[in-house]
């Protein structure tokens, strides 16, 4: 049976995956976002079910909510580039903890709340030199993680709160068609399709965790779906590790001709963790979710399909 599903943040990159997954599985799906970051061309739904509304209002969030009285809301409305939250602190915190609470309590507010689920991120997770599961310690080191930590707290309250099963998605690096914000992947993308074979890079080693947004859509769709009580907290990644150096020679394999890499000192982050790699067990064990698209399936659709920034 269908929900009405609200998604904040539902223009973005990851949300307009979401939405798209929950669409086609017969939901209502409603979203709330301020075009800010994302583009309404790719929130998947009529103008009747685009809300375009900041998350610091919070008189507007509340007669939003109220209006649309979702049953299922999943809130990824955020500020997340990690650079753009370094260099806006004040900006980040307020839409990603303040604007978090006005979310919160407009769902806490409305009778009919049946499910939260709130998007955290593995950056909530200090440096590690292995996997790290959901039991590990938090230690974010930027104010993006911080943020983001907080975001999770005022989930567990409100949890605590509302009695409303909460879900915390800790997101590793997405990847996929529709990239909002110039992280490694699009700007290969976006140099390769220039027609640029030396590319100019920041740091090479850096190992990341990169997960296809439809696998992510996936993951949250089968998350709603498990029935899940309480507070649940779960990594949403893929389990495999890859430097940037592999990620050029995976769009070398898709190209079928050879990149020069050159590194480019504007580009290098001064802090950067070499590491992070989900531990994804709880996941596979509590939803029977396994991903689809490795990096290569990835990797060729946005040579052939995608439209980069
Ligand atoms: N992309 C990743 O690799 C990644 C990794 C970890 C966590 N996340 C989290 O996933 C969520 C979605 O990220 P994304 O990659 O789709 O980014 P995105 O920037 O494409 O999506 C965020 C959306 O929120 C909207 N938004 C921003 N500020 C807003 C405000 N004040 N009011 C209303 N809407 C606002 C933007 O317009 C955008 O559409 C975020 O919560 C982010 O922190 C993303």
């Amino acid at each position: 049976m269908g929900k009405r599903v609200l998604i904040t943040g539902g223009a973005g990159f990851i949300g307009s995956a979401l939405g798209a997954q929950l669409v086609s599985n017969g939901h209502e799906v409603h979203v709330l976002d301020d075009l800010s970051f994302g583009r309404r061309n790719l929130a998947p739904v009529p103008d009747e079910r685009f809300h375009q509304v900041d998350i610091r209002d919070r008189a507007a969030v509340r007669t939003t909510v109220e209006r649309i009285a979702p049953q299922w809301t999943l809130h990824l409305a955020a500020v997340h580039f990690i650079p753009y939250c370094n260099a806006h602190p004040i900006e980040a915190s307020d839409i990603n903890v303040c604007g978090t609470i006005n979310v919160l309590d407009a769902c806490g507010a409305i009778a009919g709340c049946e499910q939260m689920f709130v998007a955290s991120t593995a950056a909530v997770y200090p440096i590690a030199d292995r996997a790290v599961d959901e039991r590990h310690d938090t230690g974010p080191m930027d104010i993006y993680g911080i943020t983001k930590l907080a975001t999770e707290r005022l989930a567990g309250e409100f949890q605590m709160r509302t009695g409303i099963p909460t879900i915390i998605g800790r997101f590793f690096n997405a990847f996929g068609p529709n990239e909002t914000n110039p992280h490694l992947i699009p700007e290969i993308q976006r140099q390769v399709l220039a027609g640029a074979r030396t590319l100019k890079l920041g740091n090479l080693d850096p190992k990341r965790d990169f997960i296809h947004t439809h696998d992510m859509a996936r993951a949250m769709d089968a998350l709603l779906n498990a029935g899940l009580k309480g507070l649940e907290v779960f990594n949403i990644g893929r389990g495999i590790e890859y430097s940037v150096r592999e990620v050029v020679e995976a769009f070398e394999r898709q190209l079928g001709e050879p990149l020069k890499i050159e590194v480019d000192p504007a580009r290098v982050r001064k802090v950067e963790r070499m590491h992070l790699l989900a531990d994804v067990s709880k996941l596979e064990r509590v939803t029977g979710w396994k991903a689809q698209w490795d990096l290569d399936k990835g990797i060729r659709t946005l040579l052939t399909e995608d439209v980069p920034l």
